[in-house]
Parts: structure tokens; sequence; C-alpha cells
């Protein structure tokens, strides 16, 4: 979309992004307001939002993590601290996405796709290794009775079902790795379950240190 900018999330965003997740996510909890501005405070450029005409409609929220601390099940809870980021570690290879969403009135026009570009250039500039997410399946509640969500995902990924969230992260060359059992326990819509994907950074180098390594050298948080 060629009005559409991407761009780093201020402080004087704040107030037009939680009205706009109030209207994406009417039945969970927003983010409280001095989470945003921890997010900001400790990640700034991790923190991306879609902007057309002036106005938000869409947004993008990482952190960077030492996977191996995650790689067995975790919730949303556990691995974004409640979201405030806590959890951010300098010394991780692996950017993970927090949060996605847009407008509903825009879905549909890559604003979603814009986002996920944003944050795969994000993860090749700081030479991480991969973007990880634990994607909703909102689609997955209308099958629940009849099938795991185990095999829910197989089908969407073999494509006899499409899942608004999980199709797009396909889509978007993710791979599905798993399902993440009780991940965000309020989202109905998903029966609290979640899909683990992983995007590989082609670029990443090994052999150097990532940039935000190489900006705080002195932090021992352990191996990346
Ligand atoms: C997942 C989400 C971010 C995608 O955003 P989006 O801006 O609609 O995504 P895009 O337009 O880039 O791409 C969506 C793809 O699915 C299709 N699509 C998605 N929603 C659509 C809709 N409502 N109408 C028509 N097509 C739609 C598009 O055609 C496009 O397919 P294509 O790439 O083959 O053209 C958005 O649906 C959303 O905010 N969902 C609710 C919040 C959420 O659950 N986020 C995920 C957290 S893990």
């Amino acid at each position: 979309m060629d009005d559409m900018l991407i761009r780093t999330t201020t402080h004087n965003d704040v107030d037009e992004l939680l009205k706009l997740q109030d209207r994406v996510y009417p039945a969970i909890d927003p983010w409280h307001r001095d989470h945003l501005a921890h997010q900001l405070a400790i990640f700034p450029e991790g923190q991306l939002l879609a902007e057309i005409d002036g106005r938000i409609v869409g947004c993008a929220s990482s952190l960077v993590i030492l996977w191996d601390e995650w790689a067995d099940e975790h919730t949303w809870q556990e691995i974004t601290a409640k979201g405030t980021f806590s959890t951010h570690n300098t010394q991780g290879r692996t950017l993970y996405g927090a949060e996605v969403f847009v407008d509903p009135e825009m879905r549909g026009r890559q604003i979603g796709h814009g986002l996920y570009q944003g944050r795969r250039q994000l993860c090749q500039s700081l030479n991480l290794r991969r973007i990880i997410a634990c994607g909703r399946l909102p689609g997955y509640h209308k099958y629940a009775p009849d099938l795991t969500a185990e095999q829910y995902a197989k089908k969407v990924i073999w494509g006899d079902l499409t899942d608004p969230v999980l199709s797009f992260q396909l889509r978007e060359d993710f791979r599905y790795c798993g399902i993440m059992k009780d991940y965000l326990p309020e989202d109905r819509e998903s029966c609290g379950q979640a899909s683990l994907i992983v995007w590989i950074n082609p670029d990443h180098d090994p052999s150097r240190p990532t940039v935000l390594q190489s900006a705080a050298p002195l932090q021992p948080q352990g191996t990346p």
C-alpha cells in the first residue's frame, strides 16, 4: 500500500494505540499504559506502527529473548513479563513477536504484511537469527468439538481450512512448529491455544555479535 508508513511507536501514540487495541480485542484486557511506556523505554526499535494519512491502523511489538530459556511451554504473560517486556534480553538472538494487530476495518490491505516486513527488516538489521511468535488461532473454536488444536493447525497448513491469523503467517513465510497450550487462556476464540511459528533470517551471521550485544557487551546474561 503506497500511502502506508511503517515507523517506530512514540509516547505520543499511546492514547490512539490503546483505543485501537480496545476495538481489536473487545474481550481481552488491553495493555496498561505504563507497560507500553516500559516497552518503549526498554526496546524502542522493536515497537512498530502502521500509519495511513496520520492515523494508526496497526501495530507490531517485539522483544529480544534467549530462546533456550523459553523453548518449553510458556504463556504470553510469562514470556512478556505481563506485557512489560522486562524479559527483553540484549544477549539474545531471537526476536519474539509479542503482538500484531490491524484495524478491523482495514484488514486484507497488506497492512499486516507491511508490519511483518518491518519486523523482518528489524531482525536483519540487528543480525538476529530468527523471529519466533506464538500466533492466535481465532478460527479454532468453531472446530474445537471435533479437532484438537494440532489437528486444526495441520488442516490449515494442508489448505483444507483457513485461519485468519495462521494462514496469514504461513503466507508470510513462517514455519509452524507446534501448539502452545494455555498460551493465552482468556483468548476464547483460540480456546487459549497458540501456534508456535518461526521465520529464519537468511542473512544472519552467527560469527558476528548482534547489534544489541555489541551495544551492551558487559551484560553476561547467559549464552545467546
Ligand atoms: C492477522 C492480521 C494482523 C493480518 O492483518 P492484515 O492487514 O489483514 O493482513 P494482510 O492484508 O497483509 O494479509 C492478509 C492476507 O489474508 C487475506 N486477508 C486477511 N484478512 C482479510 C479480510 N478481513 N478480508 C480479506 N482478506 C483478508 C488477505 O487477502 C491477505 O492475503 P494475500 O497476502 O494472499 O493477499 C489481522 O487479521 C488482525 O489484526 N487480526 C486480529 C488480531 C490478531 O489476532 N493478531 C494476531 C496475534 S497472534
